[in-house]
């Protein structure tokens, strides 16, 4: 069928023409906002599952309920070559230019030269200029250098301008896992103190699912933040997801069809996307058959091997390949790395690098001690296709 109108959208972070599933973390945000936006607190959301469940995808979907109530949004991914302070102060930028005006009150004011200190605080060459004079402001000095400390300060007083606004300060990080100890440490303790203080901010996290653990080892409060585990999607939902998208273009699955492809992509929300643009393709006419998803799958496949599981595996050096390789006999469930060590004939110790490494490229996790699993769904049955 006409590939122009496909609607399927396999791809790191790609909206879905239809995202579902999700009705329950996307109504537990929109009760966040809701508190927020009448003086109460939230805590933290927490995003948390294998890739390409749909973190990310969902993560966009807080924004955009942020920002089209108008808050000050910022939403930046860890490790992704800039420090959380730089990516931070960036992407706030657009938000506070939008906002500037002389006729701000003096909290809007306080907190753009607040901003500009902390702008200063990690680029010396470049300055903001918001086309308001701020030299009357109060406000100012998040350009300490210790990162909790002015991050501290710019998200206290951006939240209070929100506030003088009648809105809210939403901080989106994706990747999560990524953010350094200070990072982390930083963030919690902020997203604490808000709390605690009412401040109107609130904090979406999304990464592995190493992340709770993560969090929990920055700061013992990060167990009350509200944790939810993004998953595969099931039975109906798994459906929905490929005959929701066909629909609007007025074309339709044939059952079967749909059931071979849930079934091959384990609902996994990438997978379903790229069976379904596949299948979609293969197709003739207005309607996906059984035979059309056979083929779709079949060039599905391929296409996740030659893209999504070969460019993870590719980051492996050898060592770390022939670790992978002797962890995908226990399939995707998860091994214990003793014996891993043992069927590769070493001590357990002298695989430490090579985990460390894994674990850092983000191609696996502990899920708890002594375990070691794949944080990308069906890498087993991609390296066992190889050898
Ligand atoms: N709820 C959903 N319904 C339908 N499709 C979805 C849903 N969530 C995600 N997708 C699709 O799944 C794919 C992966 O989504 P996304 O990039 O958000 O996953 P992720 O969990 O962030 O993965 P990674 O850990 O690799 O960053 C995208 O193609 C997206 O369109
Ligand atoms: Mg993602």
């Amino acid at each position: 069928m006409d590939p122009v109108h496909n609607p399927y959208s396999p791809g790191a972070g790609r909206k879905p023409a239809a995202l579902v599933g999700r009705d329950q973390p996307r109504a537990n945000w929109k009760v966040a906002l809701d508190r927020v936006e009448i003086g109460k607190s939230a805590q933290p959301f927490v995003l948390y599952g294998l890739r390409g469940v749909g973190k990310t995808v969902l993560l966009s979907d807080f924004r955009r309920a942020a920002t089209r109530r108008d808050w000050i949004v910022a939403q930046v991914e860890a490790g992704a070559g800039k420090s959380l302070r730089e990516a931070l102060g960036e992407a706030l930028h657009a938000s506070l230019a939008d906002l500037a005006r002389p006729s701000a009150g003096r909290r809007l004011m306080k907190a753009l030269k607040t901003a500009v200190s902390f702008k200063a605080s990690y680029d010396s060459t470049g300055t903001w200029n918001f086309g308001v004079d701020l030299a009357g402001a109060s406000g100012g000095g998040a350009d300490t250098g210790v990162l909790e400390t002015d991050l501290r300060k710019l998200i206290h007083d951006l939240a209070a301008a929100a506030q003088e606004e009648g809105v809210g300060l939403a901080i989106l990080i994706d990747e999560a896992q990524d953010l350094n100890h200070s990072e982390l440490v930083a963030i919690c303790a902020i997203a604490h103190a808000a709390a605690q203080d009412e401040w109107s901010v609130l904090f979406a996290l999304a990464g592995l699912p190493s992340l709770p653990r993560v969090l929990a080892e920055a700061k013992s409060y990060a167990e009350r933040f509200n944790y939810e585990k993004i998953e595969e999607l099931r039975g109906a939902v798994a459906s929905e997801a490929l005959t929701k998208p066909a629909a609007e273009e007025d074309v339709i699955w044939d059952d079967a069809a749909v059931g071979l492809i849930v079934k091959e992509s384990a609902g996994y929300p990438y997978f379903l996307q790229q069976y379904g643009q596949d299948a979609w393709n293969a197709a003739a006419g207005s309607k996906i058959t059984y035979d059309d998803a056979r083929v779709g799958a079949a060039s599905g496949r391929a296409a996740l091997d030659s893209g999504f599981f070969r460019a993870r595996w590719d980051r492996a050096t050898r060592a770390e390949q022939s670790y992978l390789r002797a962890m995908a006999e226990d399939g995707d469930a998860g091994s214990s790395s003793g014996e891993i060590a043992a069927r590769l004939g070493r001590s357990s110790a002298s695989f430490g690098p090579a985990r460390a490494n894994l674990i850092a490229k983000g191609l696996v996790y502990a899920p708890e001690h002594g375990v070691i699993a794949f944080t990308v769904p069906g890498m087993a049955g991609f390296i066992t296709r190889q050898s």
